[in-house]
């Protein structure tokens, strides 16, 4: 059945592993099946939650939007853009701010974990934070939004308002609560150095994380100085228990190949990491570096990547600015 996807990524720099298997891989796929619509965007306005220089910021944007292309999203078939340019989506958030609970905001564990210790030095955006991820998706009726798993908390919070509100103003169906789109498999993956921590841009070990352009022999290094466990690769997935790199090392190589870690178990079962490492590295390169290519190359040429985020984003304003006139009128505005 044909879906309307939205989703969206932050430009801070760094896009890693993490977010091309968890997330960025599903958008492609998303896209290139039938009669589905598609809107990819790069969510600037979330970004500044947490403070910014404003030419990295700048920066970030394209190299976010260069990275949708490198990995295969298509302008002609699906909307990019960035969320700045749209001010339905500002718009959108303070309505929606009005219907989100204080109750619900403090229950979402990844303001718990950006705020750390000092909560009250947090900025007022970065607690309402999912109150506009809320409005994202629901200005474009997204039925569906692929994401990683620690997105979860936020889509169930987006449904909740999407409740409120039809209840609220009695108006049934009229904002859409969005199923996430998370895949059953891999879809989190660790940090190289500690298989209990996410892969995550904020890690301050670059070692941590594969960058999408990581040149070919910092991705060797880094695979080699992954950290595993002293026991050979399991047979079966039950002995990975309580192995987290190992899973996690397993799991990265299923993902690049497509392929279920049953699989990849008979192909490495039995032998030991250096193994499983040098064929890691190989599809990593096979599939990393000519996207790293790419986005070099766009980054030369910004005046194209803002002209594609701009084109995007006019076709996304007549489609949120929409949705915002219909719900100032159901307000009483
Ligand atoms: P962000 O960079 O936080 O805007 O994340 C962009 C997308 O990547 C979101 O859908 C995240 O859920 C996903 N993502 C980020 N880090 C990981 C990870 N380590 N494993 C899987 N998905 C991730
Ligand atoms: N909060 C998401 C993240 O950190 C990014 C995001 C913002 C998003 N708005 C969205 C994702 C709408 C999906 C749909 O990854």
């Amino acid at each position: 059945m044909a879906k309307k996807i939205f989703s969206g990524v932050q430009p801070t720099g760094n896009l890693h592993l993490g977010n091309y298997l968890g997330a960025i891989k599903n958008f492609v796929e998303l896209q290139n099946e039938k009669d589905n619509n598609c809107i990819y965007c790069v969510v600037d306005l979330h970004a500044i939650t947490l403070k910014q220089d404003p030419k990295e910021l700048k920066n970030n944007i394209r190299e976010t939007a260069a990275t949708f292309l490198a990995s295969g999203l298509n302008p002609n078939k699906s909307i990019l853009f960035n969320q700045s340019l749209v001010p339905a989506h500002s718009e959108g958030s303070w309505i929606l701010s009005c219907i989100g609970r204080m109750g619900w905001l403090n229950r979402m564990t990844q303001f718990k974990e950006k705020a750390g210790k000092d909560k009250e030095k947090a900025s007022v955006g970065l607690y309402i934070y999912p109150i506009l991820m809320a409005a994202d998706i629901m200005l474009y009726d997204a039925t569906h939004v692929p994401v990683g798993d620690d997105q979860k908390q936020h889509l169930e919070l987006c449904r909740d308002i999407a409740q409120k509100f039809n209840n609220d103003y009695n108006v049934e169906d009229f904002l859409v609560p969005p199923e996430p789109l998370i895949q059953k498999q891999f879809s989190r993956i660790m940090s190289l150095k500690d298989g209990s921590k996410k892969m995550s841009k904020s890690d301050v070990s670059d070692l941590s994380r594969i960058n999408l352009k990581d040149s070919k022999d910092l991705i060797i290094n880094k695979i080699k100085k992954a950290k595993t466990d002293p026991h050979p690769i399991p047979n079966i997935v039950e002995e990975l228990e309580n192995r987290p790199e190992a899973e996690n090392l397993l799991g990265i190589y299923s993902s690049l190949k497509n392929q279920n870690i049953n699989t990849t178990l008979k192909e490495f079962g039995g032998k030991n990491f250096s193994e499983l490492k040098t064929n890691l590295s190989e599809q990593l390169i096979d599939k990393i570096s000519p996207m790293a290519k790419e986005i070099n190359k766009l980054l030369n040429d910004p005046a194209y990547l803002d002209k594609i985020l701009l084109d995007g984003a006019e076709k996304a304003n007549d489609i949120a600015e929409n949705k915002v006139k219909e719900m100032k009128k159901i307000i009483g505005f």
